[in-house]
């Protein structure tokens, strides 16, 4: 990939690892010091083994930053919440492959239908090819480098050959879908993630664990 087509690595922080006590104040203080927008992680219990939060939070959240929300449900049944998620604000809504494989197409319809843009995730064990046909349906391809439910888990490298692949049919058909990465991302695996194409980092316990987190942003960044 040429230089002059890479556009500029955009860090979106991970709430998850913030203090759910202060969630406002610590959307507030990631604006700050430099995220393009904030990951939002809604996990359910039955897709994932962790309970997160809802669209109450996306809403609230939406009342104190201007940065576009990019919400990733980590849930089953997506399709019954996607216009909730949206009329609460949500700028992003990803789903999971896992969790529609039998209406994948409709979900990223329906999400687009609501105004909101469309994303696709898969789990790190999840073959490309399963969902390559969906890409130009996507305004957005996330791909988990670490299995979903909890931050703080270390990144799957083996994921990196499938953004280069994604990345590279993104590229040839002149696709119009940014490549995400999600888990286990630091200083060192940013570097792998960007030299595999990806456009968005998702970053949780490197930003919100980082005392300089304007440092902390700028360092994944390059
Ligand atoms: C995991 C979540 C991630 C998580 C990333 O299921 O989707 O967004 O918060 O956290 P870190 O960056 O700490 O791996
Ligand atoms: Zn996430």
């Amino acid at each position: 990939m040429t230089e002059e087509k890479r556009t500029e690595i955009k860090i979106a922080p991970s709430v998850l690892s913030a203090d759910f006590s202060k969630m406002g104040e610590c959307v507030v203080a990631v604006e700050k010091a430099g995220a393009d927008l904030i990951h939002m992680d809604v996990m359910d219990g039955v897709f994932v083994p962790n309970i997160t939060f809802g669209i109450k939070m996306v809403a609230d959240i939406r009342k104190i930053t201007s940065l576009p929300l990019d919400c990733h449900l980590m849930i089953v049944n997506p399709e019954k919440y996607v216009k909730k998620f949206a009329n609460a604000g949500a700028d992003y809504i990803t789903v999971h492959y896992e969790a529609c494989k039998e209406n994948t197409l409709s979900v990223l319809r329906l999400i687009k239908e609501c105004g909101v843009k469309a994303g696709l995730a898969i789990n790190p064990d999840t073959p490309f090819e399963l969902v390559e046909n969906m890409l130009p349906h996507c305004d957005l391809f996330l791909v988990m480098s670490v299995f979903p439910g909890f931050g703080g888990q270390k990144f799957i490298s083996d994921v990196l050959e499938k953004c280069l692949k994604i990345k590279d049919i993104i590229i040839k058909n002149n696709y119009n879908c940014v490549l995400e990465i999600d888990g286990g991302i630091n200083e060192q695996t940013s570097k792998l993630a960007v030299g595999a194409g990806c456009d968005i980092l998702v970053a949780g316990s490197a930003v919100f664990g980082a005392e300089d987190q304007k440092k902390a942003i700028e360092i994944l960044k390059r």
